[in-house]
């Protein structure tokens, strides 16, 4: 994370590479209705389904730098001294000293274990100035973006090491190394003690490569200073909450009107092992410094500054339902196979489960409910979904112990809806043996995954819940994408994320057994990428939105309480094939509101007669939305707003590679 390579040159080629463009606001023309291949649509006001409340969710999982470095807005790279050769398999030169480095001569750095802040947290460093000069210098996160007048908060647990005090300055510093704000503070105590204080930035460094930088300075000469958990966090984070979240990032989330949000993963819920990097949740609630980091299971450092509590916090504040995934005791079959927790230790495991909902919802008289209340949020958070693993590999291992942890949770917290797995696909052997045992525990909801070619969004995904049984546990399309074959980095396309609503419009016709859905993953951070394609792509100081998240934004402020039935057709104008390639969904909303989504993956355009029949009466027109782009296999792509006239019939012209939605 050298802040030079993730300079503007390398963004830019990686911004190029990934296609992104920035939407424009030029008018897309409106096709010509006489060039366009004809359809008929009958939609049918008054035949209703169901739709559910939790149908368009996001899924959070820490990979790609998602979240340290990513939505949580610490600034100060490996905080906490806790960096390990283990972070980060491919480099094994990761350690406590990890993106801390000092800038001249005359003053030691040491790390040091002796009488920790916190045995979770157990190095800490110790600086030594023969001279005062020398700074401890922290690189961040690929540098740090600093803007003009804006307040940051600095911390820092510190003691004296050898009976003297000792002052430090403490300073921001621009690219170009001038200081932007210092202030100093006194290190008077031999016993750990936060210090804190403000720092206000009298200039910004917000250019696409900020490259600021954060120091500590001892000021004290011949005096020994110990440092942990030292921190910046800009006020201004989202809804101002403290130990917050980037505000730019959260806001972009915020805007698809996720009804749920999964956490913390992904893979990174039940880690490479469960021994090791398992994603253990009463590890990441209460005081920073009393958290414990551990590897992230995509080659990284993982503080958990955003934990349980913070990630229920941001849940609350944007109104989407909390959907922890927590580990049944297995962990990831793809990393040197699954191994279980002996079963005299899964005591833990079944407790984890029940406590999590103490957590989260227990009184404020209970231990956890205590610990949440003391955290700041004496109310309950009112949890309602647990998932339970995350696409293990559907074992006699994995059986046992899901059984024991879904057993102890319906009998004591029945008011719980468990999320079970059916393994990483889309079909196969862990698809067939999740379905089975998830029937035979009569299980609410399943989370299926798949990663597939465009084509199979169009050709299959599209009518795979048609037929689905409308009896037996409902589905949560838990993690899915458009991966396009045999490219590097996989792009997001007009193409891919047209497949995706394609895929999305049959899922809303099948809102009786699909109830949740969430694409994934959902942010990647330029020059930290583990795994594409993402939702969204992120730098420090910018924030590229994809096709993807356009049409998913597109579902989720227009999500629907109730699906209308209708029927579209071409006659012989489509042949089968390209009739797939034309989809369209009608809904209408909780304020009343009806809402026809249209998908249209031809080359050409599509113009199709609509009829509404029965229901109330129509109004004269209604808000329509076009997302489209010049080249389906481009990224580039527009949205823009305008108004069609209605009535019982009118025309909708779709052009060629768009999805439009009709509001009214
Ligand atoms: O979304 C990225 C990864 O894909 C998830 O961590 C895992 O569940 C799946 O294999």
């Amino acid at each position: 994370m050298n802040c030079k390579t993730t300079g503007s040159m390398l963004l830019a080629l990686i911004a190029i590479s990934l296609g992104m463009t920035a939407c424009n606001s030029l008018p897309v023309p409106d096709p010509d209705p006489e060039a366009s291949v004809k359809g008929t649509m009958t939609v049918k006001m008054n035949d209703k389904l169901a739709i559910s409340d939790t149908m368009f969710g996001i899924f959070f999982e820490d990979i790609n730098y998602g979240a340290d470095g990513g939505l949580y807005a610490e600034l100060v790279a490996n905080r906490d001294f806790e960096c390990t050769p283990a972070d980060n398999r491919r480099d094994r030169s990761w350690n406590e000293k990890k993106f801390w480095a000092v800038d001249g001569s005359g003053m030691t750095f040491d790390v040091a274990t002796a009488d920790p802040i916190h045995t979770n947290n157990p190095h800490y460093a110790v600086l030594n100035a023969s001279q005062v000069g020398p700074r401890l210098i922290n690189e961040g996160f690929g540098g740090f973006r600093y803007e003009k007048g804006a307040k940051y908060d600095f911390s820092m647990f510190a003691r004296r090491q050898d009976g003297q005090p000792v002052r430090i300055e403490v300073g921001l510093l621009s690219d170009t190394g001038v200081t932007l704000a210092s202030q100093t503070l006194d290190v008077k105590s031999d016993k750990w003690e936060k210090l804190s204080l403000v720092l206000t930035a009298k200039d910004g460094n917000s250019a696409a490569d900020a490259c600021g930088k954060f120091y500590l300075k001892p000021l004290t000469a011949g005096a020994a200073v110990a440092v942990d958990m030292v921190s910046l966090f800009p006020q201004d984070t989202f809804m101002g909450r403290k130990n917050g979240l980037r505000k730019d990032l959260a806001q972009t989330l915020a805007d698809l009107k996720p009804q749920f949000v999964r956490f913390p993963g992904g893979c990174v819920a039940h880690g490479d092992s469960w021994q090791d990097d398992c994603y253990y949740w009463k590890d990441s609630v209460g005081a920073l410094e009393e958290r414990k980091p551990i590897k992230n299971r995509w080659g990284y450092h993982q503080t958990r500054g955003l934990g349980y509590f913070e990630y229920m916090q941001f849940c609350e504040d944007i109104g989407a339902y909390a959907l922890p995934i927590i580990t049944v005791g297995v962990d990831c079959q793809f990393s040197g196979g699954q191994h279980a927790v002996p079963m005299d230790q899964m005591d833990r495991i079944v407790q984890d489960a029940l406590d999590l909902v103490e957590f989260a919802n227990g009184t404020t008289d209970t231990k956890w409910g205590g610990l949440r209340a003391k955290m700041g949020h004496p109310k309950p958070f009112g949890l309602k979904y647990i998932g339970l693993g995350n696409e293990e590999q559907i074992s006699d291992d994995f059986e046992t112990r899901f059984k024991m942890v879904n057993d102890a949770l319906r009998a004591m917290h029945p008011e719980i809806v468990v999320v079970g797995t059916v393994g990483p696909g889309a079909s196969g052997p862990d698809y067939d043996r999740g379905w089975k045992f998830a029937r035979q525990e009569k299980l609410p909801i399943v989370d299926e995954h798949f990663y597939m070619n465009p084509d199979w969004f169009v050709d299959s995904a599209q009518h795979r819940y048609d037929n689905y049984d409308r009896t037996g546990p409902k589905v949560y399309a838990g993690e899915y994408a458009a991966h396009v074959p045999r490219v590097n980095p996989r792009p997001n396309t007009i193409e891919t994320a047209l497949d995706e609503a394609i895929f999305l419009t049959g899922v809303e016709r099948n809102g009786d057994v699909v109830v949740m859905s969430s694409y994934a993953p959902l942010l990647g951070k330029h020059g930290n990428m583990q795994w594409t394609p993402n939702m969204i792509y992120f730098s420090n100081t910018k924030i590229d939105k994809t096709t993807t998240y356009e049409v998913q934004k597109l579902f989720g402020a227009n999500a629907g309480t109730e699906y209308l039935k209708n029927t579209l057709s071409f006659g012989s104008a489509l042949d089968e094939r390209q009739t797939r390639r034309v989809a369209a969904s009608v809904v209408t909303t909780d304020d009343g509101d009806v809402v026809l989504k249209y998908v249209n993956r031809l080359d050409r355009p599509v113009s199709i007669t609509v009829t509404l029949e029965d229901g109330r009466g129509i109004p004269a027109s209604a808000k329509r939305t076009v997302l489209t782009g010049p080249v389906a296999t481009g990224t580039e792509y527009t949205i823009t707003d305008n108004y069609i006239k209605l009535g019982r019939t009118f025309n909708v012209n779709l052009p060629a590679n768009s999805m439009t939605v009709i509001r009214f």
